[in-house]
């Protein structure tokens, strides 16, 4: 299993993958070469079938986690922080709290910059490992009106660096940086001590996180720019169900071997 030690090392030696898991079966499949996993609150969408992330809570993510954590015993597992779970210190360091007790994770992740710097710093000076998570917040998507590209002008890029430092001085161990210009997410990396995990944010980062239907392709709603399918999960599924669904029609299934 990968320290807290080994994953900010791992800045100035290797690259960390990062892949999502919202339950025990592919917690395992994905043990053997994830340096974190991360039981992210897209399982909203991609698991739970609804538009965005805002409606999941925080006894569902820790129902996901535990399930992680079962399936994963060896692997640092951070819970992401659904939203409404950490607007003020006391709540966020009650659910927090919570994540670690029930579900034994290594550690949450908060979406936020400056705004968020005060939660982050009132958990870790309560003992809890944070990832923060700046650029494109999926928990601003009714908010800001959609899923928008940051970076794209000087001044939201200097914003975006002073979201990093402000994180990254509150005492985060990481932080992911979703969807934001690759040069923009370059010099963060450079200039932070603390590892930088990028989705849809370029090559430069100190490591890249996927979610696990969409990098299997089980997921067809929408595939992002940033997506590299590894596999046609969603074609492999279909052809089994319909195989399965035939053998049976033509009474090929079960057979002798197949039967008590
Ligand atoms: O919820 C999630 O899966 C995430 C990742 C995409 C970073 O926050």
């Amino acid at each position: 299993m990968k320290s807290l030690d080994d994953i900010k090392i791992a800045k100035n030696s290797q690259k960390l993958t990062v892949i999502t898991a919202y339950d025990a079966l592919f917690a395992r499949l994905m043990e053997p070469y994830a340096d974190m996993i991360l039981v992210g609150d897209s399982l909203n969408m991609s698991f739970g079938g609804k538009n965005d992330t805002l409606d999941i809570t925080m006894d569902e993510m820790i129902y996901h986690a535990k399930a992680v954590r079962r399936g994963a015993p060896k692997s640092f597992i951070i819970l992401d922080m659904p939203f409404g779970s950490e607007v003020d210190e006391k709540t966020a360091i009650t659910n927090a709290v919570r994540a670690y007790k029930e579900a034994g994770v290594d550690a949450v992740k908060l979406e936020g910059g400056i705004e968020k710097a005060h939660i982050v710093k009132a958990l870790t000076q309560n003992k809890i490992a944070v990832m923060g998570h700046i650029g494109l917040q999926p928990q601003c998507v009714r908010k800001d009106g959609g899923y928008k590209v940051k970076g794209r002008t000087h001044d939201d890029a200097n914003r975006l660096f002073e979201d990093a430092k402000a994180i990254e001085a509150s005492g985060a161990f990481a932080i992911v940086i979703e969807g934001v210009k690759s040069e923009v997410a370059q010099s963060i990396t450079k200039d932070l001590l603390i590892p930088t995990i990028g989705i849809g944010a370029g090559e430069a980062t100190d490591g890249q996180v996927l979610v696990w239907s969409d990098m299997l392709g089980f997921f067809e709603e929408f595939t992002p720019k940033f997506v590299r399918k590894y596999m046609d999960g969603a074609g492999l599924a279909k052809k089994a169900f319909e195989g399965f669904s035939a053998d049976i029609k033509n009474g090929l299934f079960p057979s002798k071997t197949e039967s008590y």
